[in-house]
């Protein structure tokens, strides 16, 4: 693992939508995986902005969601098809029918859930996962005790998840139960991995993942046993880690972050 302390959430986000914009220059294929949440909107607009400004061509991208609620229609406000289309592929120039999340509404989720790892598989698996993590220290909804080798599946959401995401319901009791979510199995074999983590209510548990023991009670700590994965945090939520001047240290001096500095 990396960790990349930034300023603030801005200066973190603007970092992260640099890689991807990087790595989409690099390879215009790229197979990208999405995560949702608040933190990933600064990363999505500055995505849009790179669009509009600098001509970020993602037309020939294709994208994998992390996740999606069981029992949300695509157009309901809340669902996570509704959050991508607002928040990225509505503002900029990827194919809709390039763009994948899990289907919630599936009559046969055991089926929609494998066919979702089949599609990944087909399309050569994912180059470039973002990822955020939850209170609980979820990848995903990787919820605490998923399975280190976990494929897509459907997953019971932890109380302390419902409640992260009652705000956007109105209400605990309006929070769907359940979700498909890619395992964590599936999420570490993508071939490269950039968690982000901003606010001083995320320090406890990346430090938790990032210096804590690999354990299924906080499923990004399965990141460790990553070969390339990016942890890029901003001050508040790096306040909580023990080696921080070594990180600051290695972003400091190793050539690879030269143009990220
Ligand atoms: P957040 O969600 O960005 O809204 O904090 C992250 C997550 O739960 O994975």
């Amino acid at each position: 693992m990396e960790v990349i302390i930034q300023p603030n959430n801005d200066a973190a986000a603007a970092l992260v939508a640099r890689i991807v914009a990087h790595d989409l220059r690099s390879k215009p294929q790229l197979v990208l995986g999405l995560a949702t949440g608040k933190t990933m909107e600064c990363v999505y607009h500055q995505l849009a902005q790179m669009h509009r400004t600098e001509r970020l061509d993602f037309s020939q991208c294709r994208s994998f969601n992390l996740d999606e609620y069981v029992g949300l229609r695509p157009d309901d406000a809340n669902s996570y098809r509704h959050y991508m289309d607002q928040h990225l592929f509505n503002q900029v120039n990827i194919k809709p029918s390039n763009t994948h999340l899990p289907d919630g509404m599936a009559q046969d989720l055991d089926a929609e859930c494998r066919n979702y790892e089949a599609l990944i598989q087909k399309f050569g698996g994912v180059d470039l996962q973002l990822l955020g993590i939850g209170r609980t220290g979820h990848i995903g909804f990787n919820e605490p005790l998923s399975a280190l080798r976990s494929r897509t599946r459907v997953k019971a959401l932890t109380p302390t998840t419902i409640q992260q995401n009652a705000p956007y319901f109105g209400g605990e009791a309006k929070v769907p139960r359940r979700a498909i979510t890619m395992g964590v199995g599936t999420i570490i074999e993508a071939r490269r991995c950039i968690l982000l983590a901003t606010g001083e209510s995320k320090a406890d548990i990346v430090a938790q993942a990032v210096e804590g023991p690999i354990t299924s009670m906080v499923t990004a700590s399965a990141l460790q046993l990553h070969p390339r994965c990016t942890v890029v945090v901003d001050e508040a939520a790096a306040a909580k880690l023990r080696e921080k001047e070594y990180y600051r240290w290695i972003f400091a001096s190793e050539p690879e972050w030269e143009d990220y500095r």
